[in-house]
């Protein structure tokens, strides 16, 4: 098979659509402050087969031709992705769970570092930072240290413990901050711009989003290129959310899959941004005063991509629903008893809404629903 062109091409800005093709390592949109999409060449990606795909070996980075990097480069990997789907049958024979626990640092968030730090490195950028409610900070600082990058992590201070002790182990340089993420979020801009450090924040660097994409790639193989018809996640910043609807929309442009699971968006009732904008029909979201809940990773006020996140759950027809930290508890007690997985708050919330999402008739029990399980619940095991 002759393959013409690398499928990554640049960054397009969401808001002036200005398109770069820099080779320097962009943050947001240099000309607007707009956030960045990397552009994928939709016709060089019709010259791969989906029937070769496992020659790539098991690791996420089989589908390196759907990722923003060149072509033959060197991945800094340490075997994320190629996660197990399996049932849950104490929820319902229709649901599935992608079980993202099994990262190397217990969560998806490593599929994104990994792209990031991957695209980074070829970018020859040798100190970055970002603000973490923790899961991403423990995944930045393992490959950062695996690609010899300095990583300076802000997290607020109220992060578990496990999170704050193993991005220490791991290398990174640590602030504990007060506050929210938020205000983690303006310390790591102060030291970016301050140190001249690149800002590996979530959605000011468009490199990560496209890593989490790759959980839409791997559950359409799992379900051989035939879509669930939902796929139920947690919301905090968005960037699994809008990582898998574009990957899931690609899909159907090149011909791999016909249809697109809708996406349920699932956010603890003391958070809850993404989903009273979604349901009042908001273009944007607002921000969440006073945030509460026992789920720190979907403690986010005001998602950066706020219109993107709507914009890709309306794009699926998708639902956007509460769920209460009571609720969170109980799933996080069925899943640890009846499925033998230990969830962590946050990816506990997705399973949550399971009951609801029946009781109410938004979803038929004949409907196949796909959870995706982020993170496990040995970093907090506190909360268990
Ligand atoms: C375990 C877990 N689940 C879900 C999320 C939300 O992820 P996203 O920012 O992609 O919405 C986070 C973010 O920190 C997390 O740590």
């Amino acid at each position: 098979m002759a393959r013409s062109e690398q499928p990554y091409k640049g960054l397009r800005c969401n808001d002036c659509r200005s398109f770069f093709e820099s080779e320097e390592p962009v943050e947001r949109c240099p000309k607007c402050g707009g956030l960045l999409d990397t552009v994928l060449d939709e016709d060089s990606l019709t010259e791969y087969s989906r029937k070769r795909l496992d020659e790539g070996g098991r690791s996420m980075w089989r589908f390196s031709m759907f990722l923003p990097v060149r072509r033959g480069s060197v991945p800094v990997t340490a075997g994320e992705g190629g996660t197990p789907l399996r049932p849950a049958k104490s929820f319902s024979k229709n649901v599935w769970v992608k079980d993202e626990t099994r990262n190397p640092t217990g969560t998806f968030k490593d599929r994104g570092a990994s792209v990031a730090v991957t695209r980074l490195s070829q970018l020859k950028v040798q100190q970055l930072v970002l603000a973490s409610e923790g899961n991403a900070g423990c995944s930045f600082a393992l490959y950062s240290q695996m690609a010899r990058i300095g990583c300076h992590v802000y997290l607020p201070r109220q992060s578990n413990p496990a999170k704050i002790q193993l991005t220490k182990k791991l290398g990174a340089h640590l602030t504990q901050v007060p506050g929210t993420i938020a205000d983690a979020g303006r310390y790591a801009a102060r030291s970016a711009k301050a140190a001249g450090r690149y800002n590996a924040s979530t959605f000011v660097t468009p490199f990560r989003h496209d890593g989490k994409g790759t959980m839409a790639l791997e559950i359409s193989q799992q379900f051989e290129w035939k879509s669930p018809d939902y796929v139920v996640y947690p919301v905090g910043g968005g960037v699994g959310l809008v990582g898998m609807w574009k990957m899931f929309k690609i899909l159907g442009k090149i011909g791999w899959t016909r249809s697109n699971p809708r996406i349920i968006a699932v956010q603890p009732s003391g958070c809850a941004p993404v989903v009273e904008a979604y349901n009042r029909g908001r273009e944007d979201v607002e921000e969440w005063k006073s945030p509460r809940t026992i789920a720190n990773g979907l403690k986010i006020p005001k998602p950066l991509a706020g219109k993107w996140i709507l914009k890709s759950i309306r794009e699926s027809k998708g639902i956007a629903l509460k769920v209460r930290d009571t609720e969170i508890r109980r799933a996080m007690r069925q899943v640890a008893t009846k499925e033998g997985m230990l969830m962590e708050p946050s990816s506990a919330a997705g399973f949550a809404a399971i009951p609801r999402l029946y009781e109410t008739g938004s979803v038929d029990r004949g409907d196949t629903l796909v959870v995706i399980a982020t993170g496990s619940g040995l970093k907090t095991l506190e909360q268990l």
